[in-house]
This record gives C-alpha cells, structure tokens and sequence, in this order.
C-alpha cells in the first residue's frame, strides 16, 4: 500500500470477435473471443491509493476526466478495493499510446493497464489469469490484454471460469496488421451499447453464437497450422458476421463509415492481384489490415496513394502485461 504503481498494456485485435454479453454485470460473454496483442499501441497507467483524497481522480492523456469514463474507473477501483480490503481513493494517471474510444480498443489496454496497476498498488499479489479475470470486469476485450501474441477469452458461465490464457505468446507465423485511421474520434456509440442493441434487436443473433463457435475452431488450426491465408479469410469473415449484426438491429446501425467499404473494396482488388490482404474492423470505421512482411510496403502504399489522409501504422505482435 501507499506505492505508485505503473503498468503497461498492449491493446489487441480480435481476430474472432466479441460482440455480445451473456451477464453484463459480471462481463460473461455470449461467445469465446481470439485476438493477437498488438506492439504499437499500449496505455501506462500509475495508480495511487492516497487516504488524503475524498475520491479518485483520473487524469487521461493530461487531461482530468470527470465524465463516464471517471465512473466507470472508479467502479472498477471499488471491486480492488473490495479484494484488498481498503478504502482510500486513488490517484490515476493514464497516457493512451492509441486513439480513446476509436475503434482501436483503447478500452482493451486501459483496463488491463488499471488492473495490473491498481491490483499491486492495492498490496494485491494476482496471477495473470486472475488479472485477466479482473480487467474483464472493466472492459471484455481488456481480459485478453494481459498476455501477448494469440490469445482467446474463453467465455465460461461465471466469474471464475471467464478468462483469457495465452494461445501462442511468442507468434511464430508471419503476421502483421496495418491500422488505416480514416478518423480518430470517439465513437457515437460504445461498444458496451452497441453490441447490447444487437443481442437485443437482430433476429440472426443465435447464427452469430453458433457461427463463432465454427470460426474460432478452424482459427486455432490456422494459428497451430501456421496458415496464414486460412487465418486472414477467417478473421474478415468472423467481422463481417459481426458488423452485419448491427446492420440487422432494429433500428440498425453501422460503424463503418464510406471509407471503411473503399478500404475492403481496395483489399479485394489487391487479393485479385495476388496479395494476400485481410480485414478487420471492429467499434469504429477504421480498418485493420492483416498482412505478411513481404507485401505490408505495397499495401500501405496503396492505401496511402488511395485515402491521402489516412493515418497508416504497421503494428506486430506484441507482448503481454509489465510493470515500469
Ligand atoms: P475502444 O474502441 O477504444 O475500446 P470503447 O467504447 O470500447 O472504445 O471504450 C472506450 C472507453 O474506455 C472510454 O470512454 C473510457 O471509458 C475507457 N478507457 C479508455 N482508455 C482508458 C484508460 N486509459 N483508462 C481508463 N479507462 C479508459
Ligand atoms: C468489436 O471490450 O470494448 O472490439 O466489454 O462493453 O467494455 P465492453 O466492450 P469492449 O468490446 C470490444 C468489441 C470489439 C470486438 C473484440 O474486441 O472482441
Ligand atoms: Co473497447
């Protein structure tokens, strides 16, 4: 107690996707997830616990928070505080190397980053899988941020058997992915909501669970197989069931924008001239471009040459959790 503590996490893609909660209380998802931990993009949280204070305080990328997102830190905090036994509020510095809120899963390494920082600096000593137990409660995608590489929340019925483990860590296969931000704006509307409106509204919610079972089966011969292709046509397949859940909703709605369906159409035509280019999109318009080593450069030049204000980034895998 009474240390600052600094954590550092990597935020991940989900190769097969996450979109729907079976307890939204306890963050129980309808479906098993799978993603690869990305090197580029991480949040550093330091975390405080300070008897002086007369509530937490958060300070995001320098700026202090007092809206939603402070809420929603500060009910994490209580579940912390719950475990270890204390009381004091915290102080909570965090710097987002990612977009907030864009679609690039900001909240996916900040509440990893907040448990593995409040956890030690609550005197709590957790295991990574119980970490990852712990930044689910914060955010779902949050609970594969704990480990690197190719990781899978496995969805289970309760608290206990609802966690991440690590599929592949040290990722043998060639694997990269192109983050195309077309814009990088909070979204209208939040994950937690969005996927809430699907379950709730589309009549092919059922053919989504049972879909996803199928894809994250021949995901993981693909990752132990190290079939690339098999692995890009899995994942665009497993988003596009996933957006069209929203398109379905009733009222529907979308997070692509018109950019998000020239950059697939663009993927397309480069499949057709013999480059191997996959999609992913997930809570916001921009695209993520899975791709190998050897055709990245030809890919983010035409990406470049075709949306001229596209931010391109080349991210690799990445690794799991540590302490600065
Ligand atoms: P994203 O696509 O970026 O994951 P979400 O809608 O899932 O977007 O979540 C965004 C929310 O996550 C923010 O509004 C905020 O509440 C929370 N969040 C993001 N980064 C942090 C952080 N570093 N610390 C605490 N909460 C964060
Ligand atoms: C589309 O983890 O952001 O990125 O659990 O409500 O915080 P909450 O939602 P969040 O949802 C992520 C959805 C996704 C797919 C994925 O990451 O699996
Ligand atoms: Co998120």
């Amino acid at each position: 107690m009474n240390k600052a503590v600094t954590a550092r996490a990597h935020t991940n893609i989900a190769l097969i996707k996450y979109w729907g909660k079976k307890n939204s209380e306890l963050i129980i998802p309808t479906t098993s997830s799978l993603s690869l931990t990305l090197d580029k993009f991480y949040t550093d949280t330091t975390v405080f616990f300070d008897d002086q204070l007369e509530q937490d305080e958060l300070f995001l990328n320098n700026t202090m928070i007092k809206n939603k997102a402070l809420t929603k830190t500060s009910e994490f905090l209580d579940l912390v505080r719950q475990m270890a036994g204390i009381k004091a509020y915290a102080n909570i510095t965090s710097v987002n190397h990612v977009p907030t809120a864009a679609g690039l899963a900001s909240s996916a390494s900040g509440f990893a980053a907040l448990a593995a920082a409040s956890s030690k600096a609550a005197g709590l000593d957790l295991n990574r899988k119980d970490l990852s137990r712990l930044a689910r409660r914060g955010s779902g995608s949050a609970s594969r941020s704990i480990f690197g590489g190719f990781t899978e929340w496995i969805a289970g019925e309760d608290d206990l058997t609802s966690y991440a483990h690590p599929i592949q860590e040290n990722v043998t296969m060639d694997i990269q992915m192109l983050t195309v931000v077309l814009d990088g704006s909070p979204k209208k509307i939040g994950s937690r909501q969005g996927m809430q409106h699907a379950i709730a509204t589309s009549p092919f919610y059922d053919t989504w669970v049972a879909e996803s079972a199928v894809d994250l089966v021949a995901m993981k011969h693909a990752i132990t197989n190290n079939d690339f292709q098999a692995l890009g046509e899995l994942a665009e397949h497993n988003a596009l069931q996933m957006h069209s859940l929203n398109f379905t909703a009733k009222p529907a709605f979308t997070y692509f924008n018109g950019d998000t369906l020239n950059i697939l159409n663009l993927i397309q035509d480069l499949r057709h001239q013999g480059i191997q280019a996959y999609a992913t999109m997930d809570a916001g318009p921009n695209v993520k471009i899975i791709s190998q080593s050897a055709d990245t450069q030809i890919i983010s030049n035409a990406i470049k040459n075709n949306f001229p204000s596209a931010l391109v980034e080349i991210a690799k895998p990445g690794p799991g959790i540590s302490y600065l």
